[in-house]
């Protein structure tokens, strides 16, 4: 790294902090050097893709969405030189802000978010305003891999192997594993060592987090504690603890716009298109074949061909949307609104699956070690940030370890925990109520009464989260306005199943904090009663049957609306090469296709969707 470089990243992150409001420095000479760093800025080869401004009237390949899953597609799709692409995507570039791990929670609300809101429901997230879960998305080149938390999970080999088992060939779990490989750049050379799981050299960097705090090697003792292994959790046995690994580059976010967009921007046969929002998927009603693609760019409606396919990689939200507004869908629904229905496809929409955690399970400790929002952020922290690309500006907002465990209603002899534990050296209270608080979208009253004495304190927190919901939600038009906001009903704790798995979970999570290897910190719960459940008797499992429908925290892995499976399954929307069923020319490539939801954290699972149906698509056209 050069001397320019690394001043003008100490530059950058420390006008960064100061833009969002933290860190005391003064502001000229800042403004001055990041002006200068701009210069630097413009001729880094990792920089901002270029965006298109003239556009081709016909393409091989258009691809909606570049997400997780768009920039794989796009990525994958370029490798043929004689097929034209377009990435069409509604959000713009990330920004600087999006680069700093520890300021992920910055980004929730922010332009880069499309701001869902889910219905009220009375099952769950009473303690947000309005009882509305927040359902932050990113709208942004790299879609919602560019707020994430950055962790890399793969999930357990019987999730692919039962997608199989419904009728899916080709998605078991010996079929994926090369997918997940082709992607990865393992950098941790332990892990790297062994090929049989990991991949390097590929274009998605996953590595472990520069730091750590000594609550993180306490998080695995605790685990060993409680008689679990501690193990590679992505490899041959997934129960047991770990080390999380994040998708990070040289400790900053790699985002799969960073790797996948950035390094492909001057294939001539690549075009991109930003700032463009999709509003209808154009299919020829007597023949059914797909031959292009609507959108709104700069104000104005645009159209382009497509000669080969049009690939929906919009995410869970949108892509099921876009499905409707283009005329597939449930057939009454669709009627209703007054949109032309092409093909009736009564699974549009449905099957909805999500991760919720219990939020809040919070543990005071006695010593001066956790993430501390205004202790971590700070001028000092830039600039080793910026010099050494370590430091707590590189904590993922405390995650630090990971643990797979079993409740008594997972099957105790197999490998296929029910509870995933994400263990943080910081939790809801941690940055004084600044942002967390609205990124899940707590009330004040609510936030007020359990946090406040604890503002800024030092603690850990075990956000426990259940793997396998049997609860389905689902998602509907508003109308047949393009930008009208979709419908969005969680149905969260709706199954019985889920409120007793999510309820032992609380329970193991509150065990955790008991162990001596937690307790030698001075670890107690913080055993607030909370405001809706303090008349049932405290800590009996109706008390906690109330606590999980509080706090009820989204981790934001929506799934499943568009979802796989034979043609004999009525509610399957595309088939096992992710053709729309009754539609020429036409995949949805994401988290939509999921039948279930993978056990573990999305974002390397859509990946890995991606790179396989890339395959699939050069398979049919090479
Ligand atoms: C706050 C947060 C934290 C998370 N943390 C983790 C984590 O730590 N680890 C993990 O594994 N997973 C995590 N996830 C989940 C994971 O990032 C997502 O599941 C994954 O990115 C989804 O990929 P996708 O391609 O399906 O959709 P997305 O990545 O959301 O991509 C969809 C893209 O389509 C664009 N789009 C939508 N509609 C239109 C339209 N009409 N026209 C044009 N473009 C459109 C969007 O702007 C977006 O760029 C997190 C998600 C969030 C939001
Ligand atoms: C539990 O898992 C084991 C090992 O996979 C399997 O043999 C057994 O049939 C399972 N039990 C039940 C009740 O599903």
């Amino acid at each position: 790294m050069s001397i320019t470089t690394v001043v003008g990243t100490a530059i950058k992150t420390a006008s960064v902090l100061l833009g969002v409001g933290i860190g005391k420095i003064t502001i000229i000479p800042v403004l001055i050097a990041a002006l200068a760093y701009f210069n630097y800025d413009l001729m880094d080869p990792e920089n901002h893709p270029r965006v298109t401004k003239q556009l081709r009237k016909e393409y091989d390949f258009v691809v909606i969405g570049g997400g997780s899953a768009g920039s794989v597609l796009a990525n994958r799709l370029t490798e043929n030189p004689n097929w034209n692409v377009l990435l069409l995507e509604a959000g713009g570039h990330e920004t600087e802000i999006t680069d700093v791990p520890i300021l992920s929670l910055y980004l929730h609300k922010s332009k880069l978010d499309w701001k869902y809101r889910t219905q009220p429901q009375d099952t769950a997230c009473q303690a947000m305003i309005d009882k509305r879960c927040c359902w932050t998305r990113g709208k942004v080149l790299g879609g919602s891999s560019v707020l994430n938390t950055l962790l890399y999970i793969r999930g357990n080999r019987r999730d692919f192997d039962e997608w199989k088992s419904f009728g899916n060939p080709g998605w078991g779990y010996e079929d994926v594993l090369p997918y997940f490989k082709k992607s990865q750049d393992q950098r941790n050379p332990y892990l790297a060592r062994n090929t049989r799981y990991h991949g390097t050299g590929g274009y998605l960097t996953v590595q472990n987090s520069p730091y750590v705090t000594p609550l993180g090697v306490a998080f695995l003792q605790a685990g060993e504690e409680m008689g679990y292994d501690i193990c590679d959790i992505n490899g041959e046995q997934q129960t047991g603890f770990a080390f999380f690994q994040f998708t990070m580059r040289r400790g900053a976010r790699c985002s799969t716009a960073k790797a996948f967009v950035r390094p492909i921007q001057l294939r001539k046969n690549f075009h991109l298109s930003l700032w463009s929002h999709v509003t209808r998927v154009l299919i020829d009603p007597q023949s059914r074949k797909t031959y292009g693609v609507e959108f709104i760019r700069d104000g104005r409606k645009e159209v382009v061909s497509v000669k080969k396919e049009v690939i929906l990689s919009a995410g869970a939200i949108n892509s099921p949307q876009l499905l409707m507004l283009s005329g597939v869908g449930p057939y009454v629904h669709l009627k209703e609104l007054g949109i032309p229905v092409i093909e009736d496809s009564p699974g549009v929409g449905q099957n909805l699956q999500d991760h919720i955690a219990v939020g809040g399970l919070v543990f005071p400790i006695d010593y001066k070690i956790s993430i501390v929002m205004n202790r971590m952020v700070n001028i000092n922290s830039a600039l080793r940030y910026a010099i050494t690309e370590d430091g707590p500006l590189t904590s993922s907002i405390g995650l630090e370890a990971v643990g797979f465990i079993s409740t008594k209603y997972a099957n105790q002899t197999d490998d296929w925990p029910d509870i995933e534990f994400m263990l943080t050296s910081s939790s809801t209270n941690s940055d004084g109520g600044s942002h967390i608080k609205n990124a899940h979208c707590l009330t004040d009253d609510f936030y007020n009464e359990i946090f406040s004495k604890i503002n800024n304190q030092d603690v850990f927190g075990v956000f426990p989260m259940m793997l396998r919901p049997k609860s389905r939600g689902y998602i509907r038009l508003k109308s047949k306005k393009p930008l009208d906001v979709p419908l969005l009903y969680h149905n969260y704790l709706t199954h019985p199943h889920d409120v007793a798995v999510l309820r032992e979970g609380v329970k193991a999570a509150i065990a955790f904090g008991e162990t001596n290897s937690m307790k030698r910190f001075g670890s107690r719960f913080h055993s607030k009663p909370l405001p809706n459940c303090k008349h049932i008797p405290l800590y009996t499992d109706e008390y906690w049957n109330c606590v999980v429908r509080q706090y009820t925290m989204t981790i934001y892995h929506m799934s499943g609306t568009a979802k796989m499976g034979p043609s004999d399954d009525p509610m399957a929307v595309v088939n096992p090469e992710l053709r729309v069923y009754g539609v020429e020319g036409l995949r949805v490539i994401d988290a939509s296709i999921m039948p279930t939801i993978t056990s573990g954290n999305i974002n390397a699972p859509v990946i890995m969707i991606a790179e396989k149906g890339a395959d699939m698509i050069k398979e049919r056209w090479m």
